[in-house]
């Protein structure tokens, strides 16, 4: 057949041709369009129905070749052979250091070993995060502490590279920071009580640097409280899921989903607020938080050997401040942490300017990516809750209700932190009781928060960010001074 005279004259055949080309294009342009507005859903970001942020089933070790791994693990954190910080200078503990200088020559000597056979399986890869991301901090933090020569207190601190490597390696598979994050000590450090029976509070147990119950129980609070915070990412998911926002029975919904989530969030206000009976103020700052410390910005620099551009990691500890639930809810009430929205009330006060305006932005590269994903996601839905409280009145004090339940969680959250972290700071009665302690005081100028910050500034910052988010006007007494 003759294929040149059976096409339409020229013009009209580059017109169909382009009329073609044209429709493809915009066919494309709208599907990617569609794509980028999709709803997000929880479910699509490693987020599961049933255990939200947690894996289903505790972690499986590592497969053979990274024995070694494994081994120095259980060795570093089991009962009989545990490593102690090494500001610890009792008596008692100068045998555990004897073994943990062997501990750390050993895991020094080892090969850089391979891990692109954990890639693609997503539980070896956190498990192996895990497991190097706790190596990191127990060879840290069992290391003696710098001479009293002031060089010293400077001289960088070397993490091997058989740590080093790998951790950096298996971090970019999950686009998370190379460091112990919320995941390591919280959502993959668990095992079940009894295997046969579902994931719950009561079911729960974890491994701990410092062998204590007040470590076990400060981590089993955090992981009550992301449990409760199952509910409010159906909530969530649920309000994106509506087909429309405009009819009666939709309305009506939304309006009782924020009581719901008004009714979660001061669960998860009680269950930070618990942690007072079952973990000991002192225990924790002095016995516990050591081992949590990250590179801080005012210390020793950490150096992450044969990992290319290592001053540029993202190596502050851990912080319920990285847990995706939480950082969700404020997303969907569209809490302002970063005080870009003019039109809310208070004005921020000079101290909540001087704060970290985006220390919630930078704990999400401390999550892994698959999280982070999820809460681009929600921070781009075409209709948030707040607009729509806006635009309709009686969802106006549901929502006030679930904002102002998140705003005295942050009250209540502050007054935890001011017991376990600011008014130790400032302690001195421990001192005579605790010989660990006296090293560390000396570092401590204010109380800073495991990631660096100021504590106070910085939570109660984020405690107005969230009060200003609320349509009715505040009482007097939280309006800012008038300016001169
Ligand atoms: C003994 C218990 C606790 C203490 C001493 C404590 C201390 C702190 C500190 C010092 C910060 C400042 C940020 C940083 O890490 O540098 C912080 C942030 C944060 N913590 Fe806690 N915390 C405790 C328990 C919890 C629990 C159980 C939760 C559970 C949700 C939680 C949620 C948060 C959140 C979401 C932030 C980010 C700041 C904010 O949203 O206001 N904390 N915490």
């Amino acid at each position: 057949m003759d294929f040149i005279n059976v096409l339409a004259s020229p013009p009209h055949f580059f017109r169909l041709f382009f009329q073609l080309a044209f429709s493809l294009f915009y066919a494309a342009l709208s599907e990617r369009r569609k794509a980028s507005l999709k709803r997000p859903s929880s479910a699509d970001y490693e987020l599961d129905a049933t255990t939200g942020p947690f894996p289903r089933e505790p972690l499986q070790n590592l497969p053979p070749y990274y024995t070694i791994w494994e081994d120095a693990f259980h060795t570093a954190t089991h009962p009989d052979t545990r490593l102690r910080l090494g500001i610890d200078n009792r008596a008692e503990s100068v045998g555990a250091h004897i073994h943990g200088s062997q501990w750390r020559a050993d895991v020094a000597s080892w090969p850089v070993l391979d891990t692109e056979c954990l890639q693609g399986n997503v539980r070896f890869l956190q498990r192996a995060h895990y497991v190097l991301a706790w190596l990191v901090n127990l060879y840290v933090h069992s290391l003696p502490p710098p001479s009293d020569a002031p060089s010293s207190n400077d001289a960088p601190i070397i993490i091997p590279k058989s740590l080093a490597v790998p951790l950096a390696a298996v971090s970019r598979q999950l686009r998370i920071a190379p460091v112990l994050t919320f995941a390591d000590t919280v959502l993959w450090n668990w095992e079940f009580v009894d295997a046969t029976k579902p994931l719950s509070e009561t079911n729960m147990k974890f491994r701990t640097f410092s062998g204590t119950r007040d470590e076990e129980q400060f981590y089993l609070a955090s992981a009550t409280a992301e449990l409760h915070g199952i509910e409010m990412l159906r909530i969530i998911d649920d309000y994106h899921n509506l087909p429309n926002v405009t009819d009666l029975t939709t309305i009506s919904k939304v309006a009782r989903d924020l009581g719901r989530l008004k009714g979660v969030i001061e669960d998860i206000s009680a269950i930070i607020q618990s942690v007072r009976a079952k973990c000991e103020p002192h225990v924790f700052y002095w016995q516990v938080r050591p081992w949590f410390e990250g590179h801080n910005p005012s210390g020793a620099s950490w150096v992450y050997e044969g990992v290319p551009d290592s001053h540029k990691l993202d190596l502050n500890g851990p912080s319920a401040g990285q847990s995706t639930v939480m950082h969700a809810v404020d997303l969907f009430l569209d809490i302002d942490h970063k005080l870009r929205q003019r039109r809310r009330y208070p004005a921020p006060s000079s101290e909540n300017r001087r704060a970290e305006k985006g220390f919630m932005e930078r704990m999400r590269r401390y999550m892994p990516g698959k999280h982070r994903d999820y809460l681009l996601a929600l921070s781009n839905t075409p209709h948030p809750v707040r607009d729509l409280a806006a635009q309709i009145p009686t969802l106006r004090d549901p929502y006030d209700g679930a904002v102002d339940a998140l705003k005295n969680l942050r009250s209540a959250h502050i007054r935890i932190a001011c017991l376990y972290v600011v008014s130790m700071t400032n302690s001195t009665s421990f001192w005579s009781r605790c010989p660990i302690a006296g090293q560390v005081k000396k570092e401590i100028t204010h109380a800073r928060g495991t990631g660096g910050n100021e504590v106070t500034v910085l939570l109660k910052a984020g405690r107005d960010a969230t009060y200003r988010a609320m349509f009715k006007p505040p009482p007097e007494k939280y309006l800012a001074p008038p300016k001169h």
